[in-house]
């Protein structure tokens, strides 16, 4: 290969189209890894962004664990071809195998570090600096199986864990969309007062639970203004409510612009072809940001954190 690989993009399963729109100087794609001659931008649909990319020139299995290992500690695998000996040499690197974590859980010990590949049988590429602390973008959590009315809550669990904050006991939080309640479910189990707002019914279970209430109700006709004049101050904004990214915009927009709000995190549904004009709306929001968490299908999540 002549031209010198600068960044590379891990693609979200069945999502490269969205990725390679955001990505210029592409080398070629590996499956679901998008090898780039530009140094890397901080692309919205990327699972895994690897940062400093290096090609290593190998001999054998054990020269290739020594020459990562003389990188950094931690690496996590892309494995596209010659599969048996990718994992020989993952094997001989003593990285510590991903656990599926407790949540809420601290992200620093969960980070893998690096993410490396084998190019061909004599040609590695590794990135010791990746956007994702979990290896290839996917963190995996200890499951409830009889909490939760849905696995809703495993989107929640990533968000809040990429924030590096949650709710916690004394914060009042709004999540609109709200129903049947795995978002709750989780915001209640950090401890904070959470007031669900859906058109659909929240399960029982989860409204029975101390500290969440629920109004039915059009998520967009809840502004500010409410709260302004109880006297209620808002920690937490979420939404998963299924519409349009523009009438979300428009309606967060207010909300961010009263200032009575310290956190947002809400999931812009899109449909088809992404259009990129709202996403790039949302992401000039200041202190903002867009990324495609593991646990989102075709929607991306906003982030803005106080
Ligand atoms: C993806 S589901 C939410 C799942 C939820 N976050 C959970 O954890 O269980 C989307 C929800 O948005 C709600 N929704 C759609 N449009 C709405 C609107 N205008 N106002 C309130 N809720 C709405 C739907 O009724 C649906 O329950």
């Amino acid at each position: 290969m002549t031209t010198k690989i600068q960044s590379a993009y891990l693609a979200p399963e069945g999502l490269s189209e969205p990725l390679l729109k955001e990505i210029d100087g592409v080398i070629v794609v590996h499956d679901r890894l998008i090898l780039s001659s530009k140094p890397f931008v901080n692309a919205h649909w990327a699972q895994n962004i690897w940062k400093n990319p290096v090609v290593v020139s190998i001999d054998s299995i054990n020269d290739a664990a020594k020459k990562l290992k003389s990188i950094q500690r931690n690496w996590g695998l892309y494995s596209f071809a010659l599969h048996r000996r990718a994992q020989l040499i993952q094997g001989k690197l003593n990285s510590s195998k991903p656990k599926p974590m407790l949540f809420p859980t601290p992200l620093p010990s969960q980070g893998t570090g690096g993410s490396w590949c084998l190019l061909d049988e004599n040609t590695l590429l590794a990135s010791a600096d990746c956007s994702s602390p979990f290896s290839n973008g996917e963190p995996s959590f200890i499951e409830d199986k009889d909490g939760p009315p849905n696995r809703a809550y495993l989107k929640l669990y990533e968000a809040l864990a990429l924030a590096g904050k949650t709710p916690v006991e004394g914060e009042f939080c709004i999540d609109v969309g709200g129903s049947p309640g795995g978002w709750a479910w989780a915001i209640q189990k950090c401890g904070a007062e959470v007031l669900s707002i859906d058109r659909s019914p929240l399960d029982e279970k989860i409204l029975n639970l101390k500290g969440v209430s629920f109004e039915k109700r059009d998520a967009f006709s809840l502004l500010p203004a409410e709260f302004i004049e109880k006297g209620q101050s808002v920690d937490w904004l979420f939404s998963d409510v299924i519409c349009y990214p523009e009438k979300l915009y428009d309606w967060l927009s207010i909300w961010i612009d009263s200032g009575i709000c310290k956190n947002f995190i809400c999931t812009i549904k899109l449909k088809g072809e992404p259009e990129m004009a709202i996403i790039k709306k949302f992401a000039a929001i200041p202190d903002s940001k867009v990324i495609h968490l593991f646990h989102n299908k075709n929607e991306l999540t906003f982030f803005k954190l106080g």
